[in-house]
């Protein structure tokens, strides 16, 4: 049976063995959102409930990682449809805290992540890494969970939170979770529903972006720049549709690379009419 828990103090009580109305045992599983939730969610919850004993959804639009305030305002809220969706998934806890809950002073110390932002989408959102990664090791401090769930379609912040754990001695297993795609590749986000149906269509090509330089590379390019050229024609240059980057980075890393000598993270973003979406494949030899 799913509980919602709104506060801090409710939470810790739960994690420290305080039933409320459920006993639980076993693995504490987090899946850390912002809600709008999709299959793409869906699975990582899957994921999740197939692992641990208790799994737990926070459901917090964090402001703290939004670098523009209309983002933060057109962010979708579907909080009622997003509990049906735990409910049917078996979620035993879904934290919804209010900002004030989380952050009841602004916060002085946030977490730095170094030359990890440096590149793929750092440059285009200031400051959303340094908000992603604060709130996920407050998320990580209060629910302690024995394993953390992330969709391998934010593949920087996956990355970040990789690094976040080794860093910090975090003690949780990261789990990357697949990107799940609609039928034309386009990958699963929440984002996808501000697209106007026009754009709908002409979405799908970063997946195809992508998908060509996986060719170039397998076909034996090994220069970044020729591969992105080649990948990049694959976005067509017309109004309303614009490739934000298309970069060749190391995985772990997230620097560029000029020559592909190893497994490689390939990112894009594009903004499609007035909604910025972002992808990936990793290739590995
Ligand atoms: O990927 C997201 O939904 C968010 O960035 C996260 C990890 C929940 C942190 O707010």
């Amino acid at each position: 049976m799913l509980e919602q828990i709104e506060t801090v103090g409710r939470l810790r009580a739960a994690r420290s063995g305080d039933p409320g109305p459920h006993v639980r045992t076993g693995l504490w599983g987090l899946v850390p959102t912002l809600g709008a939730l999709h299959q793409g969610h869906a699975e990582l919850i899957r994921t999740a409930r197939a692992e641990c004993g208790v799994v737990v959804v926070s459901i917090f639009v964090n402001p703290l990682q939004f670098d523009k305030p209309d983002d933060l305002a057109r962010y979708p809220r579907t909080i009622e449809s997003d509990l049906a969706l735990c409910g049917d998934l078996g979620v035993d806890i879904v934290f919804t805290p209010s900002q004030q809950e989380i952050y009841p002073k602004p916060p002085e110390c946030t977490v730095d992540v170094g030359r990890l932002g440096d590149h793929l989408c750092g440059p285009f959102r200031p400051g959303h890494f340094r908000g992603v990664a604060t709130v996920v090791l407050k998320l990580l401090q209060l629910v302690q969970p024995h394993r953390a769930y992330f969709g391998e379609k934010d593949a920087q912040q996956l990355a970040i939170v990789r690094r976040l754990v080794s860093d910090f001695d975090v003690p949780v297993a990261v789990v990357g979770v697949p990107t799940v795609r609609e039928a034309d590749g386009l990958a699963m986000s929440s984002r996808n529903r501000h697209l106007a149906a026009g754009d709908r269509a002409s979405a799908a090509c970063l997946y195809q972006a992508l998908l060509e330089a996986r060719r170039a590379i397998a076909a034996g390019e090994r220069d970044a720049a020729a591969i992105r050229k080649r990948a990049a024609l694959k976005v067509p240059q017309t109004d309303g549709l614009k490739l934000e980057y298309l970069e060749i980075v190391d995985p772990a890393t997230l620097q560029p690379v000029s020559t592909v000598t190893g497994a490689v993270l390939i990112g894009g973003a594009i903004v499609v009419g007035s909604t910025r979406l972002i992808d990936n494949l990793l290739w590995t030899f």
